[in-house]
């Protein structure tokens, strides 16, 4: 029902229940949608209060296991948190299709991520960006002088560089910080170093400084992983020459989404169904992943393209890479408070933010390979539509049993699977 005020005066000074309950009688929720919001599941109410505000709940998310990852000869139980059917068998069965050639292998930079200083009104930009050459070290030493673990394990700001924009409304001057973040995304560390050295900016270049924010754009922290899949395994019986065949499928698939915007960006979603679900299962910044993925597809390069690069090699194998700038870190932020997080985290065993993104990144090659490869054969609707009638037969109301029979009782049904069909499935089981 439609709110007739979205004002909620004081609102943030209720205690959580008491903001549930006032939400429960503007937006008129029943009592069923009021305990869902307020069951609190895994994370505890007070936790959730302290991490966002005007907190009334929470909501849960399935977590999925995909199993079979063997990556720089390490096997891994990875966690993803996703509402959509069919991502977590994609990739369990894609990491299964290379362990021939030894599974995945990674190569992940080290954890530099940037600041940007966005300098304006400057006179004379060589002059400004010279001064600013000239105390480079004394900044550098301005930025990594604070109480930090981080700087105490060796991380810090590392570097710094001018870069000059032409915009619509006049030239800018931008420095930018490159920061070694350890095992941390960072954010908060490379903010607080670029507010700490502003003035000294805004001084030396004899301009005004405006933001002073990271960027999600992670250049300098790319995470890349590869793997071959033989004919035999790209074939579910292990055929050769059909192998060869889906081979031939999935580039002809790899080469639409390299050439086409269109087709890329449903692409590059497709292999952020692992990324931005292992991100999210383990409590990191998954909006800050996605924005610095997609931007990455475009960099440097003509148009957007594929994430990913698939290619056959002389025996017939397909290679595949992917290369994706993941900011991610295994220690602060909500990778640190959320018990979820936490227990993910435990599952997946990395030890360091560099593990965890060279994970991330085979996990999203496997995922759209699996995408690729069902597109490419039987199409996707067919493994999608057998998840979705679970969901449909349990809207029914039809028990986890029923839900079994109906399954098996539709297996090769070959129209449109309505929930008019599974009401009458369901009806012929219980009659
Ligand atoms: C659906 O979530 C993802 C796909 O659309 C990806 C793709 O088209 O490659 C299947």
């Amino acid at each position: 029902m439609p709110v007739e005020n979205s004002r909620m005066k004081g609102f943030y000074q209720f205690s959580v229940k008491e903001r549930l309950n006032l939400i429960k009688a503007a937006a008129g929720l029943s009592d069923e949608a009021t305990n869902a919001l307020g069951s609190f599941a895994e994370l505890d109410i007070e936790t959730a209060n302290r991490m966002v505000e005007n907190v009334i709940g929470t909501m849960s998310l399935p977590i999925g296991i995909a199993t079979n990852f063997v990556i720089d000869s390490k096997h891994y139980l990875i966690p993803l948190c996703t509402e959509e059917a069919s991502v977590v068998a994609a990739a369990s069965n894609m990491a299964k299709r290379c362990l021939k050639n030894g599974g995945f292998f990674t190569e992940c930079d080290p954890p530099l991520m940037i600041a940007q200083i966005q300098v304006l009104d400057v006179e004379d930009i060589p002059a400004a960006e010279e001064a600013i050459a000239k105390a480079k070290e004394s900044l550098i030493s301005q930025c990594n002088d604070v109480e930090s673990t981080m700087i105490r394990r060796g991380g810090g700001c590392k570097s710094m560089l001018t870069r000059v924009i032409k915009t619509q409304i006049g030239s800018m001057l931008i420095v930018h910080l490159i920061v070694d973040c350890q095992d941390a995304m960072g954010a908060n560390a490379v903010n607080t170093m670029a507010e700490r050295i502003s003035p000294r900016i805004a001084e030396l270049s004899k301009g005004r400084v405006n933001l002073r924010i990271l960027s999600n754009l992670a250049v300098h922290r790319i995470a890349r992983a590869s793997a071959i899949f033989t004919p035999e395994e790209i074939d579910n019986d292990g055929g050769r020459e059909n192998g060869l065949a889906i081979i031939s499928n999935i580039l002809e698939a790899y080469h639409f989404a390299a050439s086409d915007p269109f087709r890329a960006a449903t692409h590059n979603k497709g292999l952020m169904n692992a990324i931005s679900s292992i991100a999210l299962a383990c409590g990191q910044d998954w909006r800050a992943v996605e924005a610095g993925c997609h931007a990455w597809a475009s960099h440097g390069r003509e148009h957007y393209s594929s994430l990913t690069d698939w290619w056959q090699d002389d025996e017939g194998n397909l290679c595949g890479r992917i290369e994706v700038p993941l900011a991610v870190g295994i220690v602060g932020g909500a990778s640190k408070i959320h018990p979820a997080a936490r227990a993910n985290l435990e599952i997946i065993g990395v030890e360091s933010a560099q593990e965890l993104a060279g994970v991330m990144a085979a996990a999203g090659l496997a995922q759209n390979l699996a995408a690729m490869r069902a597109l490419s054969t039987d199409g996707i609707q067919a493994g999608h539509m057998r998840m979705h009638m679970r969901n449909m037969a349990s809207s029914e109301g039809a028990n986890s049993d029923e839900i079994d029979q109906i399954a098996i009782l539709l297996e090769n049904y070959s129209e449109t699977i309505t929930p008019l069909v599974i009401r009458t499935t369901l009806q012929q089981i219980r009659e």
